[in-house]
């Protein structure tokens, strides 16, 4: 979703900007604007405000930035657009016709068009399609005598989602936002003050941070800030220091940020378990948690919720929950769970997944769940994310700052930070010391087995070449294998544009068969474990109908056209690398297609809207 950074303080605000919009273009990019101001003129009170916009990356408008742009205060935005198509017009900031307001919105106003109308009716003239431009008349027309209390007014009037920042001319001293729903953190600098929608955008200024909470409120000054409530009643901001180093956001000599991240997963999966493992009773330590063993022996199922590459982590994880803790648990995308009025269970627990903690159709359901009072876990990436805040406790994934958009080192995280919470339920349940042991082995193991993995990957490149003409490709796996082939389809289809789908390998003769033909090639998912024959009876039924196959196995498959052997772990554990060299195989064909790897088409990273 949509990018928003602004600074008050004493430098040159614009350079400051700029750099913040480019640490967050991945979280939309179709339109990017600013506007900044300086001090009023001598005898002045009211400063002038200058806005420069423009349709798409965060250079093109880097390049219409005046030379001469001076100002020490300054909001900016990179888009991703949900109301009215990508165009200057449409870029945020927003300001009134007579340039007294500014503001920068990520969310969507529910009640915009209502709005609109009425504002229409009352003679105003709008510049744009946005739903945010609304929220721009009301501040201007607002006769309140403070800003403070004309963002108050506005954003009460005002129905959705948001995260706002706001600059009026007369009132040049300060910066004022909002959050309801979308991300908004403060970065407290010395005597000077940032906001920004993600962490990335302040961690190479500052790493003292305050994030609002829904319904929260902030005025920003160059040597203070206050924290409020919309109804006006002042709220606490204890800062907490941003976990990860602001070059961790950088490419590292990558040359895209998806390819350091898949290269990134050993030291990731390190991290996961770091401090983490209980040899002496062969289990986890799982400090957030907040459940303890005569709670989690009261659990009578797990339901998992999560979004796109977080749901099928989820699915994972549901099975090692069953297999290891022998507790029913499924998964299920956030989004179905929470219109369909679901029954909640106390006896059941839930479970929250995201990386990036603002998912708003998983931060919703964590809402009405604890609406109705069921416990609810998170396992999130980014720490004080609002889902990790929202939830009664839960297992971070540490798998480092995620950029690009497309989930890879994070995903397997996830994975193993779901093996680390079975291991935990199943040991306090009936797994027995034996195979405690043995999943500890095999989780010790998946660090040095992804690095063997990732080295192959001029192969794996060679053999993308090959699949890059596809017009659609199939991917199926079974059981374990099944969440590993939707994932693996997930991530080619979002940065190739291939069509791909995945289907249980069983499902096939049931209809999907009928694909099957010498230009759709099947991605087969084939462990060796106790279903190892009935996938390789799959693959026969692709081969006699003339289909290409490419297998990921643990050794190679006869009836495969080529065959990418990946190291054996514990059964249960092989889906956290069968899926491994697929992130490749997507990226390099990908590559070969020449798409834009980290910013693919019509995407975001974080959801922040329905
Ligand atoms: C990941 O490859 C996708 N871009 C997307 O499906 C993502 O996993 C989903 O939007 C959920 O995001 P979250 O993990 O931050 O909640």
């Amino acid at each position: 979703m949509c990018g928003i950074v602004g600074y008050i303080g004493k430098r040159d605000v614009a350079p400051l900007l700029l750099e913040g919009l480019q640490r967050l273009e991945y979280r939309g990019y179709d339109s990017a604007g600013l506007v900044i101001t300086g001090k009023p003129a001598a005898g002045k009170t009211s400063a002038t405000l200058k806005m420069v916009k423009a349709k798409g990356r965060v250079r093109d408008l880097e390049a219409r930035v005046p030379k001469r742009f001076a100002g020490t205060t300054g909001i900016a935005h990179t888009r991703w657009a949900t109301h009215g198509a990508p165009s200057d017009e449409n870029a945020h900031p927003h300001m009134d016709p007579e340039g007294k307001v500014a503001i920068v919105h990520n969310g969507i106003i529910d009640n915009a068009d209502e709005l609109r109308t009425k504002l229409v009716s009352d003679g105003v003239v709008f510049l744009s399609e946005t739903d945010t431009e609304v929220v721009t008349h009301l501040i201007a027309r607002s006769q309140a005598p403070t800003l403070e209390e004309k963002v108050r007014q506005a954003v009460r009037t005002i129905e959705g989602t948001y995260g706002i920042a706001v600059m009026h001319a007369d009132f040049p001293d300060r910066i004022v936002v909002a959050r309801n729903g979308s991300p908004v953190v403060l970065g407290i600098g010395e005597k000077e003050m940032f906001v920004a929608s993600d962490v990335a955008a302040l961690v190479s200024h500052t790493r003292q941070v305050v994030t609002l909470d829904d319904g929260e409120m902030a005025t920003l000054k160059a040597d203070d800030f206050r924290t409020y409530t919309t109804e006006g009643s002042r709220t606490s901001a204890t800062p907490t220091t941003v976990e990860w180093e602001a070059e961790s956001y950088d490419m590292g000599g990558h040359d895209t940020y998806m390819h350091k991240e898949i290269s990134e997963q050993a030291d990731a999966v390190d991290r996961v378990l770091r401090g983490r493992i209980d040899d002496r009773f062969s289990t986890v330590h799982l400090g957030g948690l907040n459940l303890d063993a005569r709670e989690a022996r009261g659990v009578r199922r797990v339901k998992i919720l999560g979004c796109g590459t977080s749901y099928h982590a989820g699915l994972i994880g549901a099975q090692l929950i069953e297999e290891l803790a022998r507790i029913p648990a499924d998964a299920e995308p956030a989004s179905e769970f929470r219109y369909r009025n679901p029954v909640v269970d106390p006896d059941t627990l839930y479970v929250a997944v995201s990386q990036s903690g603002e998912t708003y159709d998983v931060l919703a359901a964590v809402q009405e769940l604890k609406r109705k009072g069921a416990r609810v876990l998170g396992v999130v990436n980014v720490v004080g994310s609002a889902i990790a805040r929202e939830t009664d406790g839960g297992v971070y994934v540490h798998a480092g700052p995620e950029v690009c958009v497309v989930s890879t080192k994070c995903f397997t995280n996830t994975v193993v930070s779901f093996a680390l919470l079975a291991l935990h339920l199943g040991r306090i349940r009936d797994l027995s010391v034996a195979d405690g042991k043995r999943i500890i082995e095999g989780l010790r193991k998946l660090p040095a087995q992804i690095s063997e993995i990732l080295a192959t990957e001029d192969d794996i490149a060679k053999l993308a070449q090959e699949y890059a003409g596809a017009n659609s490709m199939m991917f199926i796996g079974r059981v374990r294998g099944y969440p590993v082939a939707l994932e693996a389809s997930l991530k080619l289809k979002e940065i190739s544009y291939i069509h791909a789908e995945a289907y249980p390998a069983s499902e096939l003769k049931h209809g999907p068969l009928a694909l099957i033909e010498p230009a759709l090639p099947t991605v087969a998912i084939v462990p060796d474990d106790e279903l190892l024959e009935k996938n390789r009876a799959a693959l026969e039924e692709i081969k006699a109908r003339s289909g290409p196959i490419l297998a990921v196995a643990h050794a190679p498959q006869e009836k495969a056209d080529h065959t990418i052997v990946v190291p054996k772990n514990e059964t249960e554990l092989d889906s956290i690398l069968m899926g491994i060299p697929l992130q490749l195989l997507a990226y390099h064909t990908a590559l070969a297609l020449g798409r834009d790897i980290d910013k693919p088409r019509n995407l975001a990273k974080s959801v922040t809207v329905e």
